[in-house]
């Protein structure tokens, strides 16, 4: 076992951009509410509050239906906790793509009424006039290309992306795009790990990975599922840290045998 404590410094896009420089990882994870955010935040170099809560805190199929108010409402239990990680929150599908004006209204509301750092959005070309609004405002912006879950219906699933020549082509102009556009950083999800190391060579701001192969300046997991509660999602590039599902469901089977044998409370444990 080992403790990696990160140094106490706020963590900001110029500290994020050197360690690209000086060639030290960046560790990014995804954090929903106040509780698990304070013990993430001292580890990490960055916090994402992910659309991925659908799926991990809401239950859904996709990440389509979460609202703009809903991740505004995690983002808000996050940044409470969040005294050294960089905190950028997902915007939600149906809270930019609209126009250039929705996109930058829906990121002041996300950076206003939480005190995240920064937001996240996926796409590539088709979205630049709105990111360089919102860069124009002072949004700081991390960009997501590959896998980008909010377009599942239009790729018919969750399959590796840009295995293709003229997708990963494709990929990598999105992402000079997107840099030229003032993104601060850059997720790949689910493609090549060739592919990954070529866009992260080829960028000078940090490229954070997930199913992207080790050679991208940073990784990112959704701490539900590098933790073990989310048993029955175990895609190839998951690696399970702890197997919590089954720590929860024991610790909850001992409380509940010992309310039945009425060994819980016991005498120290009353009043
Ligand atoms: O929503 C999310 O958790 C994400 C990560 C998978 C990168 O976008």
């Amino acid at each position: 076992m080992s403790v990696h404590q990160a140094q106490n410094a706020k963590l900001t896009p110029q500290k994020l951009r050197q360690m690209k420089q000086d060639g030290e990882k960046i560790a990014m994870l995804t954090s929903y509410d106040y509780t698990l955010a304070s013990i993430v935040d001292p580890l990490v170099e960055m916090i994402l509050v992910g659309d991925s809560a659908a799926n991990v805190v809401c239950g859904y199929d996709t990440t389509l239906p979460i609202t703009l108010d809903e991740m505004i409402f995690l983002g808000k239990g996050v940044v409470r906790a969040a005294h050294h990680a960089l905190v950028v929150i997902d915007m939600p599908f149906g809270s930019y793509q609209v126009s250039q004006e929705q996109a930058v209204g829906s990121a002041i509301r996300i950076l206003k009424e939480t005190g995240a750092d920064a937001v996240k959005l996926e796409g590539g070309e088709e979205i630049l006039p709105a990111i360089r609004h919102m860069v124009h405002a002072g949004v700081p912006v991390m960009g997501h290309l590959g896998l980008t879950p909010q377009s599942v219906h239009q790729f018919g699933g969750y399959g590796l992306r840009a295995k293709e020549d003229a997708e990963a082509q494709k990929l990598l102009h999105d992402a000079l795009l997107l840099q030229e556009a003032g993104c601060f950083s850059l997720v790949l999800e689910k493609i090549p790990a060739a592919l990954a190391r070529k866009v992260s060579e080829q960028l000078t701001i940090p490229v954070i990975g997930i199913g992207a192969g080790n050679a991208t300046d940073g990784q990112v997991l959704v701490l539900h599922d590098m933790l073990g509660l989310n048993q029955g999602f175990k895609p190839k590039f998951l690696r399970h840290f702890a197997e919590l599902g089954d720590a929860v469901r024991n610790a909850v089977s001992d409380y509940v045998s010992a309310v039945k044998e009425l060994s819980f409370p016991n005498g120290q444990e009353q009043y």
